[in-house]
């Protein structure tokens, strides 16, 4: 073994029994049992552990073994925890807090007065004049102007103003005019409003007898739409569990001063009550909600 050589080994030696000290002491014996056959170059960095009476320069130890190993599974988990803190604390801060979704009371300003205590309560107007597509489609159009047209037409050219036309020149009806003139729809502000990941059908809903009362409350009876449940998640699976008391009799759907309380059963139905009227539709119809994730998240 030439000097040189011995020197390298003796040199790595003593490093590695420094190693193995500090290891003992400062770090942990397992972990550094494991360390060992890290290769030495004694000519290199390591030459600044020095003799064995120097101080050791502990920045060299502290900076390849910072992370003790057992470390490294727990990092994964670390880094899993804070992935889901974040994806929380974004579901919390954006979509829980929506006041689109989540907050029972949600009124928008309209760019028309309309009124459903009007139309649909004194006027007795059928949802479905104007909600058209409830019964077939997933969304409940909001109705063109066209719709409103039909009875609020505007003057023409000449000022003459149809006889049917009600309310003509009412201030409160110029958008509808305006956007009749123009071919450009009216503004109307969303009230529910879902977010995007979840799946809502009306049809399905409406077909099995389940009214416009349940989610929507009093339409009938608002001068403003407003929201009138919570669109929770909570709430939707609520009722997916036990739909029972929700279900009418399919013509009854958009009835909304309806009373179960009061309805004839045995007469109308040849049911004994509410309950007998949704066992038995239930059973024909095949009515079962699920709980699923799939069925709204697709
Ligand atoms: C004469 C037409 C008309 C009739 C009849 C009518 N609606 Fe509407 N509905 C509208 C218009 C226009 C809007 C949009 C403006 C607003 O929100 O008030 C609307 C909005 C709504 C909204 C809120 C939609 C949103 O943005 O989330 C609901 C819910 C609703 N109607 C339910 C009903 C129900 C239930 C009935 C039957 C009891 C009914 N409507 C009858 C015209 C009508
Ligand atoms: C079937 C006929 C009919 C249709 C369709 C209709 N309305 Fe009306 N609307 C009326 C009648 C009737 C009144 C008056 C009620 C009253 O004064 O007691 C009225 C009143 C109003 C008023 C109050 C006007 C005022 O100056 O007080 C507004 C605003 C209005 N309607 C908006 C609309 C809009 C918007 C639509 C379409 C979504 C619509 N209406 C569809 C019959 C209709
Ligand atoms: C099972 C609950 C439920 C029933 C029953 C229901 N709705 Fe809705 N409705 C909703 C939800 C939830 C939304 C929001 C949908 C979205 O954001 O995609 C909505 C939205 C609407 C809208 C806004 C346009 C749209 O489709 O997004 C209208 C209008 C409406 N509903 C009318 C009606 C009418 C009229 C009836 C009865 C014939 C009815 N709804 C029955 C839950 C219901
Ligand atoms: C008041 C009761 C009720 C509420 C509230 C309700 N559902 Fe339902 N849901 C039903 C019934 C009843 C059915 C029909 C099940 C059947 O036909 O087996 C249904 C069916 C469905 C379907 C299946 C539609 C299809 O194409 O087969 C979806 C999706 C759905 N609901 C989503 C929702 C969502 C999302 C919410 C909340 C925003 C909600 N529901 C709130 C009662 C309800
Ligand atoms: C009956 C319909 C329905 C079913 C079934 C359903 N969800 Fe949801 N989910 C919703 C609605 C509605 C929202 C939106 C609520 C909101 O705006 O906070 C939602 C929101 C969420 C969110 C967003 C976080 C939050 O709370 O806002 C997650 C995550 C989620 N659902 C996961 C699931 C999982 C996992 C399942 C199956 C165990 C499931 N959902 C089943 C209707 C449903």
């Amino acid at each position: 073994m030439s000097r040189l050589d011995q020197s390298r080994s003796n040199s790595a030696t003593q490093c590695r029994s420094i190693i193995l000290y500090h290891c003992r002491t400062i770090l942990r014996a397992p972990y550094c049992a494991g360390r060992q056959r890290v290769s030495f170059d004694p000519g290199g960095s390591l030459r600044r552990f020095g003799p064995k009476n120097s101080p050791v320069d502990h920045k060299i130890i502290m900076q390849r073994f910072l992370f003790p190993r057992w470390i490294n599974p727990l990092m994964g988990l670390l880094a899993v925890a804070i992935a889901a803190g974040a994806v929380f604390a974004g579901a919390m801060g954006g979509l829980i807090t929506d006041p689109k979704t989540l907050n029972p009371g949600y009124e928008p300003k309209q760019p028309v007065p309309f009124s459903h205590a009007i139309h649909a309560g004194q006027l007795k107007m059928d949802c479905r004049y104007c909600h058209n597509t409830v019964f077939e489609a997933a969304h409940a159009a909001v109705p063109p102007t066209a719709t409103c047209v039909n009875c609020h037409s505007p003057a023409d050219d000449q000022g003459v103003t149809p006889m049917a036309a009600v309310h003509a020149e009412s201030l409160k009806l110029a958008p509808i005019h305006q956007s009749w003139k123009t071919g450009r729809g009216v503004a109307w502000k969303r009230v529910h409003n879902l977010p995007e990941f979840v799946f809502f059908n009306h049809a399905a809903h409406v077909n099995s007898g389940v009214s416009c009362k349940s989610c929507h409350g009093r339409i009938d009876q608002m001068e403003t739409v407003y929201q009138h449940e919570e669109l929770s998640m909570a709430w939707c699976i609520d009722c997916h569990r036990n739909p029972s008391p929700h279900l009418r009799p399919k013509e009854l759907v958009t009835k909304l001063d309806w009373d179960p309380e009061t309805f004839d059963w045995a007469a109308e139905t040849g049911d004994a009550s509410q309950e007998d009227f949704a066992i038995r539709t239930r059973e024909e119809k095949n009515i079962n909600p699920q709980v699923h994730c799939a069925v709204c998240h697709r």
